[in-house]
């Protein structure tokens, strides 16, 4: 009997930029060492939580399309990327591409959605370590990916230029988030982080359990961000936590019942084997 074949995609962290990467603005993202993986028989095992934030559904789409697209030992990787995309666009109805793209070429990522045909991408390799960043899942949202990027879209449709400018303040903390992972001595994560969340909250993507969660995180002196399309009225996926002292950190997820991840950055992207 033939050995199954099996794909392997990651999950990813949008370290700033989610939602306004949907109308061309740019986003930091990177794979992470949660992974899923497919096998040619349909036989899936992932590590990524389902509809949090972590990109499962890229994955998936990801790993899906490797099984496709591989011929012989070559995986072309833009031909799995843009299937993935179109599977994407399936699920989601209106996705920016970030991320089937981080979890198709790995690592850390500078990607714009210049138009529907052209979206623009860059590897990068950070020079600092972005330590201290962590990742505690809030749970899973009520609403869907797709109906987080529509509720902003029925925002910008009745306020266009405070949602803009919403969105070009996202910018500016994207671009001084590139430039702390590309300085040796970065210390401004946690601002930064901070900051992106005080934008977010403005987009109404943050439910208030988890903004009163993100200010008790403040409190102790860490700072968190929502990373995905996050949730209004429950729970608001993963976020991302930055706390100098892990164990204190650890320590408070588990008091307060909440599953924490040291994760990984930069990651491998998809494969087969
Ligand atoms: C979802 O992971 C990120 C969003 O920006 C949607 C997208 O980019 O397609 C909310």
């Amino acid at each position: 009997m033939q050995k199954p074949i099996t794909a392997s995609a990651p999950g990813k962290i949008i370290l700033s930029g989610e939602h306004s990467v949907v109308y061309g603005y740019p986003a930091l993202i990177s794979a992470i060492n949660l992974r899923l993986s497919i096998d040619s028989k349909g036989g899936i095992l992932s590590r990524i939580p389902i509809g949090c934030g972590m990109g499962s559904s890229a994955a998936l789409a990801v790993a899906s399309s490797a099984l496709k697209v591989i011929k012989g030992s070559g995986l072309n990787l833009e031909k799995v990327n843009s299937l993935a995309y179109e599977l994407e666009k399936k699920q989601h109805g209106n996705p920016s591409g970030v991320d089937n793209t981080v979890s198709t070429y790995g690592g850390f990522l500078w990607y714009r959605k210049e138009s529907e045909s052209l979206k623009l991408f860059k590897s990068i390799r950070p020079k600092n370590r972005l330590d201290n960043l962590y990742v505690i899942n809030t749970g899973r949202p009520l609403e869907s990916t797709a109906e987080m990027v529509a509720f902003v879209n029925s925002g910008y449709k009745k306020n266009k230029a405070k949602i803009e400018s919403v969105f070009k303040s996202i910018e500016q903390v994207a671009r001084a988030f590139l430039n702390e992972a590309l300085s040796k001595n970065g210390s401004s994560a946690p601002d930064l982080i901070k900051e992106n969340e005080s934008l977010l909250e403005s987009l109404g993507v943050v439910s208030e359990s988890t903004i009163g969660l993100i200010r008790r995180i403040e409190k102790f002196g860490g700072s968190a961000k929502v990373c995905g399309a996050g949730g209004i009225k429950g729970n608001s996926g993963v976020i991302l936590v930055f706390h100098k002292d892990k164990e204190k950190l650890f320590k408070f997820a588990k008091t307060s019942n909440l599953e924490v991840f040291a994760v990984k950055f930069g990651t491998k992207g998809v494969y087969v084997k």
